[in-house]
């Protein structure tokens, strides 16, 4: 015999808690299964363990998805100072950092303990370590055959996340199910993720791995302006892995070093005030000396700042605040914080999460085709999609 419920929620992520929390609050019987041995292991492991929970500026335009305007009914219903309220009603300790990026002062494992209050406040059950093996439809909803038997419920919502961290059992679950459903995809790859370099720029590069600095990079007429790192395989930082969810094989990035500051115009300056300084001297007030040396040497760029024309000047500044490099690709799902793309937004009701064509079938969190910038909008979305769909339920 099946166990019965009104709501089953596969994966308890962060949507999937959070749906289950709002339905169980609304007098639903909610059941979340999940493979894995604890619930919200990205949430453990994220903004590097306290947790970037929330960006209080959240707003449509930070999200990526094939219909723009998809996110905005859930992320109105639930903001991010709704969540705030939450963790401030449990005592959590926070703080913001930058841009708008709020962060637990001690540990992220404050979120998930947060979490599993309310899941137990609102009568939520829990199966942590359950296998599904099979969905099919019943006359009153799905049934489902799992490793712990099985359970019947009105509606499935699917919170089962992207393919990014493997490691971390991350399957392309949702997309199955969704697939077995006729629901359309948007074919998916890794978003927040480093990008790498073919072996010779690599070779070229390599003095630079382990330097940190100030960029604008941009793609086409993106761009984000903060910190960027050489790496030994190519290049990371924040606002690498800003660009990398817009960013496509084949495609340039334009990079500015230290772009509050106009090399060009510093140059000059310099060369007005100290005509017998080296260019390299002179680069080194801006930027680290290993930077300065490589712009300089790869520029071929040699004598005092008085024998350098205006051209040789701005070359050698464009160079570094205009350079435009090609990546080879990038670290892929094993490192990447998303998943891009998913289940198609025109397949499912904006409001509620609901796949159109099939009642009692709902998709939230990271396998919709809905991707936040990096600075916590992903959990905002989590939060969102799934409190939308459990109060709906
Ligand atoms: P999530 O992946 O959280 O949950 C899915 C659940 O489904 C998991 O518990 C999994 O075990 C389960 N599951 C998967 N397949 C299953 C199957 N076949 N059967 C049963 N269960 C299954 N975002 C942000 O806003 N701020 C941040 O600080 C960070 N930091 C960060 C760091 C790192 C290293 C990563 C990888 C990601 C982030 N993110 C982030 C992104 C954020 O973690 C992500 O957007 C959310 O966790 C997505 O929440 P979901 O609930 O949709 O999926």
């Amino acid at each position: 015999m099946a166990q019965k419920f009104d709501v089953i929620v596969l994966g308890a992520g962060a949507a999937g808690m959070m749906c289950a929390i709002r339905a169980g609050q609304r007098g639903r019987s909610v059941l979340v299964l999940d493979h894995a041995k604890a619930p919200g292991e990205k949430i453990r492991i994220s903004g590097g363990g306290r947790c970037n929970f929330t960006n209080i500026g959240a707003a449509p335009q930070h999200y990526l998805s094939g219909n723009a305007h998809f996110v905005k009914s859930a992320l109105a219903r639930y903001t991010a100072r709704d969540f705030l309220d939450l963790v401030e009603r449990h005592r959590i300790p926070w703080n913001e950092k930058t841009l708008g990026q709020l962060f637990c002062d001690n540990s992220a494992k404050d979120i998930i303990a947060m979490l599993l209050s309310e899941m137990s406040a609102a009568k939520v059950s829990l199966k942590l370590q359950t296998a599904i093996d099979g969905i099919e439809k019943s006359p009153d909803g799905y049934r489902l055959a799992t490793s712990a038997g099985q359970f019947e419920a009105g509606s499935l919502v699917v919170a089962t996340g992207g393919k990014s961290i493997p490691k971390m059992g991350a399957t392309g679950f949702a997309y199955e199910i969704a697939a077995q459903f006729g629901l359309k995809l948007v074919e998916t790859r890794p978003g927040l993720v480093p990008l790498t370099f073919d072996q010779n720029t690599l070779e070229k590069l390599s003095p630079l791995s382990g330097i940190a600095v100030p960029a604008e990079v941009r793609h086409g007429r993106t761009g984000f302006r903060e910190a960027m790192l050489f790496t030994h395989r190519g290049l990371s930082g924040p606002s690498i892995l800003q660009i990398s969810s817009y960013w496509r094989e084949g495609d340039d990035i334009t990079l500015s070093i230290e772009p509050d500051a106009s090399i060009s115009d510093a140059l000059k300056s310099a060369r007005k005030t100290n005509g017998r300084q080296a260019a390299q001297t002179a680069l080194c007030e801006i930027l680290p000396k290993r930077l300065a040396q490589y712009f300089v040497e790869n520029r071929g760029v040699t004598g005092n700042l008085a024998d350098l024309s205006d051209k040789m000047l701005t070359g050698l500044a464009a160079s570094i605040q205009d350079w435009k490099i090609r990546p080879a690709g990038s670290e892929g799902y094993r490192t990447a914080e998303v998943t891009l793309g998913g289940i198609d937004t025109s397949a499912l009701d904006s409001k509620t999460m609901q796949a159109k064509a099939v009642p009692g079938l709902y998709f939230i969190g990271e396998c919709v085709d809905v991707t936040g910038w990096l600075g916590g909008y992903n959990f905002q979305w989590a939060w969102s999609s799934g409190y939308a769909c459990g109060d709906s339920l």
